[in-house]
């Protein structure tokens, strides 16, 4: 199955943000992907529900909500009216995960989970078959344009033999300082989705950027 690319709305230009979902749309991009932020997870706040709606009136892709936020649970069901299609909440965050883990699928939403640079892969081992997606962060999450930490490649590695031992159906999503430098190697690892920020939308060409992503896999298939 082919990999999908994710474009980061937190790094396109907020001055511009029709032209930069119009692109979107235009883009070979599968998902658009929404970081939220609550300024005590992270030490950054970004923006929430009233944006997530408007993305979701103008952007024709599913748009995947990355929760860097406390207390998740109490938001999961509003994020979902408000447009998400995959709701991602932090291990860190969740000292019931799989409860969590199972509120989210009951709003119909694909059910993923981040781990933060720090955080072992064997964490996951009795909840891996019951999400839809593992998110690694290969930067501390809280902003964008920072360096990708290369040790998540062999994380990478680690989680993809958990989910074939396991026989589990799970995506796993790189997110942090992806670009054209280091996609190949994450998916010869194992990743299936690439977020990407800066190098989507501070390129030169985001649309190519885009393809070029979209294109760096198939002669892997
Ligand atoms: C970081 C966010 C990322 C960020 C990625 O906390 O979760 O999604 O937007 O941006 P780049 O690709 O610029 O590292
Ligand atoms: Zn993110």
């Amino acid at each position: 199955m082919p990999h999908l690319i994710a474009p980061s709305l937190l790094a396109s230009d907020f001055t511009k943000l029709g032209e930069q979902m119009d692109m979107i749309n235009q883009s070979e991009a599968d998902w658009l992907h929404f970081d939220v932020m609550d300024g005590r997870f992270v030490p950054n706040i970004s923006f929430g529900f009233p944006l997530l709606k408007a993305a979701k009136a103008t952007c024709n892709k599913p748009i995947d909500v990355h929760l860097m936020i406390e207390e998740p649970e109490k938001y999961i069901e509003t994020f979902r009216e408000a447009g998400a299609d995959v709701i991602t909440v932090h291990y860190e965050a969740c000292p019931h995960l799989h409860r969590t883990i199972a509120q989210i699928k009951e709003t119909g939403a694909k059910a993923g989970v981040a781990l933060n640079p720090h955080t072992p892969v064997s964490v996951l081992e009795n909840v891996i078959e019951t999400v839809d997606l593992v998110c690694l962060m290969s930067v501390n999450p809280g902003f964008g344009g920072q360096k990708f930490i290369y040790n998540t490649i062999p994380k990478v590695k680690r989680l993809s033999d958990m989910i074939i031992v396991k026989n589990a159906d799970v995506l796993i999503e790189i997110d942090g300082g992806v670009g054209l430098q280091n996609a190949e190697a994450l998916l010869k690892a194992g990743a299936r989705v690439l977020v990407a920020g800066s190098a989507v939308f501070k390129a030169d060409d985001p649309l190519d950027t885009i393809r070029r992503m979209k294109a760096i896999g198939q002669e892997l298939r």
